[in-house]
């Protein structure tokens, strides 16, 4: 049968995320694996999302089996809201507040409201790999601006629009980039915020990583130096309790959610009513704090033992970032090393990343890689990065 025939046009251009592939391979070979994004399993509260759910049942085991609502359970609404409120200054109440199955699929309705073929949409470069591919499906007209040590190059990307740039949306990982670990400044944030009013865009910021920060000062959301309220924000619970319940959700302005939320309708009626009901009773007092700067303390740990690392296997030609929170390290090697083509060798000597290449909508940088930190454990981070380091020292030498 040529199966071909029955896609749609959409279909026939879908490209299985090269993350997942390289997940596939992985799991099937004894490798060190630093090039997932997974949080670390010790990080889950097994036991008291085991008591969480037991109260639940007891209490209010009807409505968690039953569906809910598509924007989503009220009070876990209000909870987001308050907690948004209290952390990052922002005001917004649950009205302001879209519930969704993971951050993914909030940037994924925020494609389909606003994103129309050949609609033109700036992202960072480097970027989040999955947002990549939600635009080009939908077909955007994708635009990047380098990322540099305080984050996007907001001066390039204001002659871009002077020179006549015209997006209708920009999406930015502001804070402990995915994949880069960069942060942007403060001052950058207010620029873009300056420049989205002046040249009228919207700004997506997708936050997963904001709460897990390890070493210096905090630096506000673009939401909430966003006085003009052009600013989606994504937010989840996947780093801070568990991926697999799925909670996620979108603040912005109500007519924004009032749409999001018709295009959630048919994607899948409401999100998972029960997670919804769990996250709302992890939320509403001081556990998910207590739990969060457990996960801090885990991360910290992990993210310097990694840095450690770096600085005592790898050759002084290759140049690495120094995150502050998050999960990820981002690798510039010698100019002439392209991390696709070393992959395999990386796999052969048994350790995996990600090739920074696919983190780029145009121009790929293929000297780039990225590391995860959080995953592994320690004696797996040191024998991940020496097995990396060997590698390079050997290309380099032959070179
Ligand atoms: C930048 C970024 N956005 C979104 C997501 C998706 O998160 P979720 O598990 O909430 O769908 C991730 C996950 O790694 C991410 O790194």
């Amino acid at each position: 049968m040529n199966s071909d025939r029955y896609y749609s046009t959409k279909a026939q251009k879908m490209e299985s995320s090269k993350i997942r592939e390289i997940s596939k391979i992985i799991a099937e070979r004894d490798i060190i694996s630093l090039a997932g994004g997974m949080p670390s399993p010790s990080s889950f509260p097994i036991e008291i999302v085991s008591e969480l759910s037991e109260q639940l049942l007891k209490e209010k085991g009807a409505e968690a089996l039953q569906y809910g609502t598509t924007t989503g359970y009220r009070k876990l609404k209000e909870v987001i809201a308050r907690r948004l409120n209290e952390n990052f200054d922002m005001s917004v109440n649950g009205e302001n507040i879209l519930v969704t199955s993971g951050a993914q699929q909030a940037l994924y309705l925020v494609g389909k409201v606003f994103v129309e073929r050949d609609d033109e949409v700036v992202v960072e470069a480097p970027t989040y790999a999955s947002m990549l591919q939600i635009l080009q499906e939908l077909g955007g007209d994708v635009s990047d601006i380098e990322l540099e040590k305080d984050g996007f190059a907001v001066d390039k990307f204001k002659k871009y629009l002077e020179n006549g740039g015209n997006p209708k949306l920009s999406y930015f990982v502001p804070t402990f980039q995915n994949p880069s670990g960069i942060t942007t400044s403060l001052r950058k944030r207010q620029k873009l915020v300056d420049l989205a009013e002046a040249h009228d865009f919207l700004i997506v910021e997708d936050d997963p990583y904001h709460q897990l920060r390890y070493s210096g000062g905090s630096v506000p959301p673009i939401y909430s130096v966003d006085d003009n309220n052009r600013t989606i924000y994504v937010g989840t619970l996947s780093k801070l309790l568990a991926p697999g319940l799925r909670v996620g959700w979108i603040a912005a302005r109500q007519e924004f959610i009032d749409k999001l939320q018709l295009a959630k309708q048919p994607v899948d009626l409401c999100t998972n009513v029960f997670s919804q009901h769990l996250a709302y009773r992890y939320l509403k007092g001081d556990i998910v704090d207590r739990q969060i700067e457990k996960i801090k303390n885990l991360y910290r740990a992990k993210r310097d033992h990694m840095l450690d690392a770096l600085q005592e296997f790898l050759p002084e030609k290759v140049d690495w970032t120094s995150p502050k929170g998050g999960m990820f390290i981002w690798l510039t090697l010698p100019e002439d090393i392209d991390a696709e083509e070393m992959f395999q060798d990386a796999l052969d000597e048994g350790v995996a990343y990600v090739p920074g290449s696919i983190f780029y909508a145009n121009s790929p940088k293929k000297n780039t890689l990225r590391l995860n930190f959080t995953f592994v454990d320690e004696k797996e981070i040191t024998e991940g990065v020496k097995r990396l380091g060997r590698l390079i020292e050997e290309i380099i030498d032959r070179s």
